[in-house]
């Protein structure tokens, strides 16, 4: 890797040294091209578990590493050689909800191997990607304020996600936790999008589930998650447009995306009883302190997901829910 031109932060200091743990992933490949574009360097570590080798292309301020943020080893030599001002923690394991024993591994140990790692390095600051279900499957308000209780039951991705965001904050590491609940966009796998744009190129039935969720534009959430790089805000924040949407909406965008006007009527499907009717986040903290707010519409953030899919197509798509409540919802 070659130095590259300053860039100024709020951290007061030139190009950055960013580490980036799932950097072929949907969002650590978003994150890593936008500080390559602007001069930063960039390490990932991946091992492809759920990432995808096509994500993240060669570029002279990368080095991509194959290997598990679980190996303590390769953890320490990756961070000693590379000593990161910033690490930017997306490597999660999610895919398997019953592969409690891999969730720990990475989703806990991986975390309090990075923790302990940045430490040492003297790292500036961590950024994490939470999840929603941080509070559960059926909030207690809507929309959903940071001050709401931590209640990660039912789900090992949760519980084990709860964990490591706990292991950040004991690490007394300058961290930022984005909590989030559904990123769409170019390379997203999971989620009802890409499952909506499979089936309907099949020319399959969709099933909808009657709820509401709140979506979030990659790019948006990359503008805003960029921002804790530079050293804006410390703590949790949501983010989110401010808005929920109807599942149905999102079908309807992914038709119109295909320019489909005969597909099979979908099949609307009540709503699992352990399900919410919706998960809204509040994002007034993120927009005060961060100067940010969601920009994209969903024709525009779809159609530009669809566009991708149709390019680069889809092997395949992954949940942390069960099988069986996931033919519920899409
Ligand atoms: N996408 C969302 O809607 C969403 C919502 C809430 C939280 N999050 C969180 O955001 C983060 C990124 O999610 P994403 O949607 O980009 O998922 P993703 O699956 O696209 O990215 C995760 C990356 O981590 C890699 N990985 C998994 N296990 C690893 C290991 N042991 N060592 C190294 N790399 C490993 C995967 O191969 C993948 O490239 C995750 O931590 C997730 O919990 C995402």
């Amino acid at each position: 890797m070659k130095s590259c031109h300053a860039f100024q932060n709020t951290l007061g200091y030139g190009a950055m040294r960013v580490l980036i743990t799932g950097g072929s992933g949907f969002i650590g490949s978003h994150y890593a091209e936008r500080l390559l574009a602007r001069g930063d360097e960039v390490l990932s570590i991946d091992n492809f578990a759920t990432g995808r080798r096509d994500n993240l292309r060669e570029h002279e301020n990368l080095l991509m590493v194959e290997g598990s943020i679980a190996s303590f080893e390769l953890m320490q030599s990756l961070f000693r050689y590379f000593k990161p001002e910033v690490v930017v923690h997306t490597a999660a394991s999610y895919k398997d909800p019953d592969a409690w024993v891999n969730d720990v591994e990475v989703n806990v140990k991986g975390t309090a191997i990075a923790c302990q790692m940045a430490k040492e390095a003297g790292t500036k600051r961590f950024v994490y990607f939470q999840t929603a279900l941080c509070y559960g499957v059926k909030p207690l308000e809507n929309p959903i304020t940071l001050d709401h209780p931590i209640l990660p039951e039912g789900s090992s991705y949760a519980i084990s996600k709860t964990a490591a965001e706990q292991y950040i904050r004991l690490s007394g590491l300058d961290y930022v936790s984005f909590r989030l609940a559904n990123a769409y966009g170019p390379r997203n796998l999971s989620g009802p999008l890409p499952t909506f744009y499979k089936r309907l190129i099949q020319r399959q039935e969709c099933f909808i589930s009657d709820s509401r969720r709140d979506f979030i534009f990659i790019d948006d959430l990359v503008d805003c998650a960029l921002k804790a790089a530079d050293g804006a805000g410390h703590g949790v924040y949501h983010i989110s447009t401010g808005g929920d949407m109807a599942i149905i909406e999102l079908y309807d965008a992914t038709l119109k995306a295909l320019r489909i006007n005969d597909a099979k009527k979908p099949d609307i499907r009540a709503r699992n009883p352990d399900d919410a009717p919706s998960i809204l986040l509040d994002p007034s903290r993120t927009e005060q302190e961060f100067g940010w707010k969601a920009r994209t519409g969903l024709a525009e953030g779809v159609a530009k997901a669809v566009e991708y899919y149709q390019k680069f197509g889809i092997d395949q798509t992954y949940t942390h829910l069960s099988a069986q409540h996931d033919k519920k919802v899409a």
